[in-house]
């Protein structure tokens, strides 16, 4: 496995339609193998292949639903994927590993279904919400051409997102106090997410 490197927002390629995976072999796995390290690296909550240099529909999201405390484990890998079911909405923060420090409001849908394949060509099909949702949209928007910049109207300034920084660095510390008051230090804590797709 590799780390490849994360396009930047302003590269081309990002606005370029990914095409179909038609070969479940090999070099797709190298792909996911990668992106896989890649997102870990991160500290991301989803990649797109397009995001890594390949124009194929091809994402990774990151489910922190998923009960574990290994995050790997928490990555599901989708290919080919497409949004069968959405219901409700939600309106949040949104960032993108290719866009590092940048966070904007963006609607979503609160639900989504997705139909896909995993990396044997087998199908599947997921239903996640929240952040899980959110995340799907934005990958699946990369593998459109779409970054979320052109989706919000609202960018948050310099305030919120030192903001948003204390909050999750109080989060941390307080699931680090509740995970020593619990345990006898055997307990490990729940990686902080970068929160960037
Ligand atoms: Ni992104």
């Amino acid at each position: 496995m590799a780390i490849r490197n994360i396009l930047s927002g302003d590269d081309p390629t990002l606005k370029k339609k990914s095409r179909v995976v038609t070969d479940f072999n090999k070099r797709l796995h190298i792909l996911l193998d990668d992106m896989r390290e890649t997102l870990l690296d991160a500290n991301g909550l989803g990649l797109a292949a397009p995001q890594v240099g390949v124009l194929r529909r091809a994402v990774l999201i990151v489910d922190l639903s998923i009960d574990t405390e290994i995050p790997e484990e928490q990555i599901i890998e989708l290919v080919n994927p497409v949004i069968v079911e959405c219901a409700g909405e939600q309106t949040g923060s949104e960032g993108c590993l290719s866009i590092p420090g940048v966070y904007g409001m963006v609607p979503r849908p609160e639900f989504v279904k997705v139909r896909a394949f995993d990396r044997r060509g087998e199908e599947l099909e997921l239903s996640c919400s929240d952040l899980a949702a959110r995340a799907v949209c934005h990958e699946i928007d990369h593998l459109n051409g779409v970054v979320f910049t052109s989706l919000t109207d609202r960018f948050l300034t310099a305030e919120e997102l030192e903001n948003m920084r204390e909050e999750r660095e109080a989060t941390a510390e307080a699931e680090v106090a509740e995970a020593e008051a619990e345990s006898s230090g055997a307990q490990a804590t729940e990686a902080e997410s970068s929160g960037a797709e």
